[in-house]
């Protein structure tokens, strides 16, 4: 797409639509949690929530008494949206405006997570700099886990290209430094009474 500004376009969906308006609404995203809980992380566990948006995984994640989170998305009306719905409990997390492309991380985290926002990058420069971001940001023994709208899912999102990603299409972009932890093929109903075919696969970082 010539001149497609993405830093507007998402400003746009978030200034112009309210939470269950957009496709990727999820009250309690419990394939994330699952996936989160299901892997002995302490309290302390760094958690990063890459393309977070307004989601309320945060939310989830400090009532299950997680103390060290950070959601980074590239809108900042979003992140401002999910503060003002927080409240309060706000101060308790690291939030990051930024295009994942430009992210410089300053720590490790021990698990990565990404619902949504890795698919669309769609050229292979961009997804060559979003492993090399990644690879960079984890710990040795670190999870990654990236949710994308699989083969059979649709081929846009918020009006705009992504690419969709198989099972084993998924396990082989990540495999050079990480090993398949699972893989979960999941439908989410969207709020239109739509469903959107997803697949989640957790990655364990084993070399740099
Ligand atoms: C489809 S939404 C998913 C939101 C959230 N992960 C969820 O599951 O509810 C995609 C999100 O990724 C963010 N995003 C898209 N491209 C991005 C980029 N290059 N860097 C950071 N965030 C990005 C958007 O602003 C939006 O919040």
């Amino acid at each position: 797409m010539d001149n497609f500004n993405k830093h507007n376009h998402w400003e746009n969906i978030y200034k112009t639509k309210q939470l269950s308006e957009v496709s990727w609404y999820q009250p309690t995203p419990n394939t994330s949690l699952k996936f989160i809980t299901d892997n002995n992380l302490s309290s302390s566990s760094n958690i990063i929530d890459v393309g977070g948006g307004d989601s309320f995984l945060v939310d989830h994640l400090l009532t299950l008494g997680f103390t060290n989170i950070s959601v980074l998305d590239i809108s900042e009306t979003a992140i401002e949206r999910a503060k003002k719905r927080l409240d309060e409990k706000a101060k308790l997390v690291n939030w990051i405006v930024c295009d994942i492309l430009n992210f410089k991380p300053t720590q490790h985290y021990d698990f990565w997570h990404d619902r949504a926002a890795f698919h669309f990058l769609t050229n292979q420069s961009d997804i060559d700099k979003y492993i090399t971001i990644l690879n960079q940001s984890i710990n040795l023994n670190g999870f990654a886990l990236i949710g994308t709208f699989s083969e059979n899912g649709p081929k846009k999102c918020s009006g705009i290209d992504i690419k969709q990603y198989s099972q084993i299409e998924l396990k082989n972009t990540f495999n050079d430094n990480f090993e398949v932890i699972e893989n979960l093929n999941v439908n989410h109903q969207t709020p239109f009474n739509t469903t959107q075919n997803f697949n989640f696969c957790l990655f364990k970082k084993q070399s740099n």
